[in-house]
């Protein structure tokens, strides 16, 4: 039984427990490297900048940590699972520590800022504990940690964006890549550890972002994703001058989510651009608006949902009701309606009933999602949940749950899949398909896996393709290119 299951084959993007080795860059450092990302997007994003600051310091990135003169692992608290997985890894770090002493482990990301000191005790032979927010203090504590000291900095900061960063892509399809817009998250979910392991909200300056996706689209890249936790509560306020205006002046320009979003999608209407995630309370029809005027934002929409019971989205402080989040879906659905949709579920928190768990599968039927991020309730230290609830169902109650939440589901995207069948999609190619290298993948805009075949055509990754449905999966369309 799997803790978490998409029923698309894209679920390893997001908050999946998967890590992705940087692979080997240029030769000329003095030091190699070696990262391994567990979690979100924004922790696989974080490594990026990390690789950037190490780069800068003399350390290139390597795909093998035998070889390795420093070894990070970019942790996950999201879940327990998620740091079990990180302490098995640990392992074996270990065990080729112990035949290259010199060698440094350091753990970086949420799990390091939860367990902050503590990691250094629980777990012998890590070197360095370095919270999200700190990463510019790698290369000092690199040197303390070279004197055989160990070394922790775990301060959460109110400002830190790494806005001046410039993130190497070093495990990139060359097509595709992930832009961080804001970091930290003031919801508080009570299920949830992000806002403390990520601090506070903050957005980072609309500038850097739009500079950014725009370097990246003349070096090739066909689509970008803006990330947040929470990417609606965007705010930024910039100095229409530099100098020339102070902080609250007239002349400050208030950028929001959808005035971002805009900016980037006017880089160039061959640029693709996506986001991620939309909280349901603050999603605005000022960003269906703009949706619906720029082809080249992507018509898909992840909305997590977390239940379909309004006593529990009580509970987990979602702070809107079954009834407010159907609305919002009828919303999406009248503005954009060819928009994909897909969310998030929990099964199994606290204190729910059968009645509640049969509420989410009606709100999961009425949604009629493309796919589902599937899990049931891990509880985690020192939230909300933790503090004022029992975990009090037995995890073979949420295991049952979730088999039937992931189970409906599953009817669901392959019923959606099939209404697609005749459709002409436009598909950005990404690579070959996962099961033969004669077949191209790509996606479209619903954000929807495409294969079709290689044969009778010239395409490279990186083009935009039309393609003919032919037949599908639960996980996949198939399809024909139509030479134009
Ligand atoms: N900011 C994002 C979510 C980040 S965490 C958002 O609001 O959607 C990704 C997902 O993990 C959450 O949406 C939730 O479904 C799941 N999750 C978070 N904490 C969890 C927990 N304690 N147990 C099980 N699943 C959890
Ligand atoms: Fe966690 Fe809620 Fe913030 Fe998402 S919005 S990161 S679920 S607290
Ligand atoms: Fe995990 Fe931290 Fe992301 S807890 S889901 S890596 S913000």
């Amino acid at each position: 039984m799997l803790e978490s299951l998409g029923t698309s084959s894209h679920d390893e993007e997001r908050q999946g427990e998967s890590y992705a080795p940087l692979v080997a860059d240029s030769q000329n450092y003095r030091k190699k490297f070696y990262i391994e990302s567990y979690g979100c997007a924004m922790n696989f994003s974080d490594s990026e900048i990390v690789a950037s600051i190490l780069n800068d310091n003399g350390f290139g990135a390597t795909a093998n940590y035998e070889e390795a003169d420093l070894v990070l692992l970019n942790t996950c608290s999201i879940r327990e699972k998620a740091e079990q997985t990180v302490r098995s890894r640990l392992h074996i770090f270990r065990q080729v520590k112990r035949s290259r002493p010199g060698m440094l482990i350091g753990v970086l990301g949420c799990m390091a800022e939860r367990l902050k000191e503590k990691f250094l005790q629980e777990e012998r032979l890590v070197d360095m504990v370095v919270g999200p927010d700190a990463y510019r203090a790698l290369p000092v504590l690199i040197g303390e940690a070279e004197t055989g000291q160990k070394a922790v900095n775990v301060l959460l900061s109110r400002e830190e964006t790494y806005a001046d960063i410039s993130p190497v892509r070093l495990d990139s399809n060359g097509v595709a890549a992930f832009v961080s817009i804001m970091r930290g998250c003031n919801n508080m979910c009570s299920f949830c550890v992000v806002p403390f392991t990520r601090g506070r909200e903050r957005s980072r300056d609309a500038i850097s972002i739009v500079r950014e996706c725009q370097d990246l689209f003349d070096s090739g890249y066909k689509e970008v994703t803006l990330l947040g936790q929470n990417v609606d509560s965007y705010y930024w306020i910039g100095e229409e001058a530099a100098g020339m205006a102070g902080p609250g002046s007239a002349t400050d320009t208030v950028v929001t989510f959808a005035a971002l979003l805009e900016k980037v999608a006017l880089i160039d209407p061959s640029l693709r651009v996506r986001f991620s995630t939309s909280h349901p309370k603050d999603i605005t029809d000022e960003v269906l608006h703009t949706m619906a005027r720029h082809e080249n934002i992507c018509r898909y929409i992840h909305l997590p949902v977390q239940s379909g019971s309004t006593r529990i989205l009580q509970l987990m402080n979602r702070t809107y009701t079954r009834e407010w989040y159907l609305a919002k879906i009828d919303r999406i659905r009248a503005i954009l309606p060819d928009c994909g949709l897909s969310t998030d579920i929990i099964t199994g928190f606290c204190s729910e009933t059968e009645e509640d768990h049969q509420d989410t599968l009606s709100l999961l039927e009425y949604a009629r999602y493309d796919m589902s991020y599937m899990f049931f309730y891990s509880e985690r230290p020192g939230t909300l949940a933790a503090r004022r609830y029992k975990d009090d169902i037995p995890e073979e109650t949420k295991k049952r749950r979730l088999d039937e939440v992931v189970k409906l589901q599953k009817k669901l995207s392959l019923v959606n899949n099939c209404a697609d069948i005749g459709k002409i999609f436009e598909v950005l190619i990404d690579g070959d398909s996962k099961r033969s290298a004669e077949d191209w993948k790509g996606r479209n805009s619903q954000n929807k896996v495409v294969v079709f075949p290689k044969a009778g055509g010239s395409y490279q990754k990186g083009d935009y393709v039309r393609v003919k449905v032919e037949d599908c999966t639960g996980g996949t369309l198939i399809g024909t290119a139509l030479l134009s």
